[in-house]
């Protein structure tokens, strides 16, 4: 049986989605692990209100990991020990956080451009001076998000088996991939032959991500060996994929999808802690959006996800 420390249905960071409330929604539904949005570590450090107000995880937050962006081994290090201080001081925010992880995937341009995410993937010792950081440094279980490179030359060049190597040597907690080069498009297929060319070369926990969005896709990437799968895209307006998803892989048996009452009722759930907690109204207006959209029984990962230029 693939068991792992923090079960095998993982919610994705997702920036402007991953809030408490849609957090709290999916966790309630199965999601074993959830995140929040990438938070960029200089900006946290710096003690910025709104980067700070990130780290939304008070009181009573479902298992959460928090989701730097960084490429400074010194800021990380702060970050890290603002982190550990939250903890040693029961500040809710941190004192509640799960694991820490670093993103090395997000494929934003205006991210590229300054260094960050999978343009770090090919700086093979900066990398490794972050993550020697990371291992030695986390108050925390600690993991790492990835792509396969940059762009097809740099997979083609298994960059990522030289990032799984440092990852295996350090004994990181786990490592996240999601099978696709940064350029390629949100629709374009995960590369099978990669993923398990790294589940074979893996002395760690691999999670698999891209693409899982009911019972058969997940229960394809754990008998591949992942340890967990991450969900995005499939759980936007729909955090009754995790019950679906579990169901399936528990009793082989397909249950009804959701339906319009399960949609208003997690809508329900979602705006009172979301009105409890403060949350900015951006978060709760896209999450009325989406619930609105799965409600008229759009799919909202077939069309107005299409359009995010995030994947
Ligand atoms: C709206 C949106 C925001 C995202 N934000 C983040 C993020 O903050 N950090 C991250 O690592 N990935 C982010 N992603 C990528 C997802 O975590 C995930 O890797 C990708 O969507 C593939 O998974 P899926 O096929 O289940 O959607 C985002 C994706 C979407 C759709």
């Amino acid at each position: 049986m693939n068991k792992f420390l923090f079960g095998r249905l993982w919610l994705s960071p997702m920036e402007g989605v991953s809030d408490l409330g849609f957090r709290t929604i999916c966790n309630d539904s199965g999601a074993s692990l959830t995140f929040t949005e990438m938070i960029r570590a200089s900006s946290l450090v710096q003690g910025n209100k709104a980067t700070l107000s990130l780290v939304d995880t008070f009181t009573h937050s479902p298992p959460t990991g928090i989701q730097l962006l960084v490429n400074k081994k010194e800021i990380l290090q702060k970050a890290l020990a603002m982190i550990r201080e939250g903890i040693e001081t029961k500040d809710g925010r941190f004192s509640n956080l799960s694991v820490i992880d670093l993103n090395f995937g997000c494929p934003s341009p205006e991210i590229i451009q300054i260094g960050q995410g999978p343009a770090m993937l090919k700086r093979i010792t900066r990398m490794k001076e972050l993550l020697t950081v990371l291992r030695k440094e986390s108050p925390l279980p600690c993991g790492i998000k990835i792509r396969l490179g940059l762009n097809d030359r740099e997979k083609k060049e298994k960059i990522y088996l030289r990032i799984l190597e440092i990852a295996n040597d350090l004994g990181l907690d786990y490592l996240t991939v999601h099978p696709k080069t940064a350029a390629d498009s949100s629709l374009a297929p995960i590369d099978w032959k990669a993923l398990e060319e790294i589940i074979s070369h893996a002395k760690i926990p691999i999670m698999g991500n891209g693409f899982v969005v009911d019972g058969p896709s997940a229960r394809k990437m754990l008998d591949a060996g992942c340890k967990a799968v991450m969900i995005a895209r499939a759980s936007v307006g729909n955090p009754h994929i995790f019950s679906e998803i579990e169901t399936f892989l528990t009793t082989g048996r397909k249950i009804a999808p959701a339906n319009p009452s399960d949609y208003q009722a997690a809508w329900k759930r979602y705006s009172s802690i979301a009105t409890r907690y403060g949350t900015n109204k951006k978060y709760y207006e896209y999450h009325q959006k989406m619930f609105e959209l799965r409600m008229k029984g759009d799919q909202g990962y077939h069309s107005p996800l299409r359009i995010l230029k995030w994947v």
